[in-house]
């Protein structure tokens, strides 16, 4: 993978050509980076678990294939047609008006950005803890004694939240392309392969039926507002829509590739991998005897010991799979990261080492707040929730499905037909269905995407 853009390297030369992804599974690897991540498998697994198991499921995936499969295509060919990162892509494709949905998907992807460092920071801890031998046990009050000391404590995740930053503005300070790909074309098929493992023993355990019934049994009455706009806020995260990774990826897609096609191959390996996860944590929590809603956003750090406990030669499992999880955790922080620095540095001429020294300096700021609502803030509630929850709702939940409407409304109303005809290679004409593309994302999308917030806000 030879991806270098015009920030990768020498800042000052503005001229230099703009670079492209090298190989079609060198963009499809680095586009799944940056959507497999802790929002597959630490997020959609305790989603789940809390918004009612299988009809979550069921909402989650017509979320997918309505609005998923056609935003993941707007992005990505709205940034090929520009050749731009968000902000100047939404003007000069679409109109200065425009310009200010870039911005809030830039400022979406910061805000997230700064709690996704906390998960991943724990997720560092983990490796340690494996190694160590601290988690040998299937006891799960051990367990979670283990992940509410490690979160609540006051030093120890912001400073792990710290080095996961560290790590990140490296990756982003080298340039996306001289390494992290590369990496993640290895390491992420490998993730894939201890994961069906881990499915594979956690839905033997004795006890696991019932999660998988759970899981894949919908029960209707069980949904609210709510439940529909966490379906839709997860499918957005999950598929790092509405945050401007996706516009900024777009745009390294050379002229000559079948764009849909690829982006089915993202989405589909996206969802295979959060469904994996669920099948992984929900039946395990139902063998330790916890009930899906129990552990909230530590399900995951919960019950995976656990599971690797029961396995011979658990321990070596668990430092491997923490360890890759924190690479994929890595490979979506840093398309969060890339989005904010190449935007500073498009809008603002920014250097490269400047913008990304300073907005991690103040993503690590804004990630202290958050870490401490699992310990000393943990009693200090707005509007109902910890700082941690309310960021992730406030993102999740509103901005990335408002950003999502946006989008879904510029792309099918403004761009139109010349993005229909930018899906094909170029000197093609658009794909027989594009007149149903541009239908979804003129009517269907803005209309779905704005009942279910509404439904959200109305409770
Ligand atoms: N999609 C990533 C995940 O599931 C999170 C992410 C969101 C990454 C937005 C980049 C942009 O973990």
């Amino acid at each position: 993978m030879t991806l270098q853009t015009k920030h990768d390297k020498d800042d000052g030369l503005m001229t230099q050509q703009r670079g492209q992804w090298g190989t079609r599974l060198g963009f499809i690897m680095a586009a799944a980076g940056s959507a497999v991540g802790l929002g597959n498998i630490w997020k959609f697994p305790y989603m789940t678990g809390e918004n009612g198991g299988g009809a979550f499921l069921v909402i989650y995936m017509v979320c997918i294939v309505v609005f998923g499969f056609s935003l993941v295509m707007a992005e990505l060919v709205l940034g090929r047609m520009a050749q731009k990162t968000p902000v100047a892509a939404f003007r000069e494709i679409a109109g200065r008006r425009w310009s200010p949905v870039g911005g809030l998907a830039v400022l979406t992807a910061f805000v997230i950005d700064s709690f996704y460092v906390v998960v991943a920071g724990w997720t560092l801890a983990y490796i340690g803890f494996e190694a160590s031998g601290a988690l040998a046990t299937t006891n799960s009050e051990t367990l979670s004694a283990t992940f509410n000391d490690l979160i609540g404590s006051p030093i120890q995740p912001i400073l792990y939240a710290g080095a996961f930053t560290i790590a990140c503005a490296a990756v982003v300070i080298g340039g996306v392309g001289s390494g992290i790909e590369r990496a993640s074309k290895l390491l992420m098929p490998v993730l894939f392969v201890l994961l069906v493992a881990l499915v594979v023993r956690a839905v033997t355990l004795p006890g696991a039926a019932e999660g998988l019934e759970f899981f894949f049994v919908p029960d209707f009455s069980k949904v609210t507002g709510e439940t529909l706009t966490a379906a839709i806020g997860q499918a957005f995260f999950s598929l790092s829509l509405g945050m401007a990774a996706m516009v900024t990826y777009g745009s390294y897609i050379p002229r000559e590739r079948n764009l849909p096609a690829d982006a089915f191959a993202v989405v589909s390996l996206d969802t295979l991998i959060a469904v994996l996860a669920g099948c992984m944590v929900l039946p395990a929590m139902f063998a330790a005897g916890l009930s899906p809603g129990d552990g909230g956003a530590g399900a995951t750090f919960l019950v995976l010991p656990a599971v690797f406990d029961a396995m011979p030669g658990g321990a070596l499992f668990g430092v491997a799979f923490f360890s890759l999880l924190a690479v994929a955790a890595l490979t979506s922080a840093v398309s969060l990261l890339e989005a904010v620095v190449c935007y500073l540095f498009d809008e603002y001429g920014l250097s490269r080492a400047k913008a990304t020294i300073g907005s991690s300096v103040a993503l690590f700021l804004l990630a202290i707040p958050s870490s401490l609502s699992f310990g000393l803030l943990a009693g200090a509630k707005l509007f109902g929730m910890s700082f941690f929850d309310l960021l992730d709702y406030v993102t999740s939940s509103i901005a990335l499905p408002l950003g999502g409407l946006l989008t879904a409304l510029c792309m099918g109303w403004v761009v139109g037909p010349r993005a229909a005809q930018a899906l094909s290679p170029a000197g093609r004409s658009a794909p027989r269905w594009a007149a149903f593309w541009l239908f979804v994302l003129r009517f269907v999308a803005p209309l779905g995407i704005g009942w279910i917030l509404v439904q959200g806000l109305i409770g």
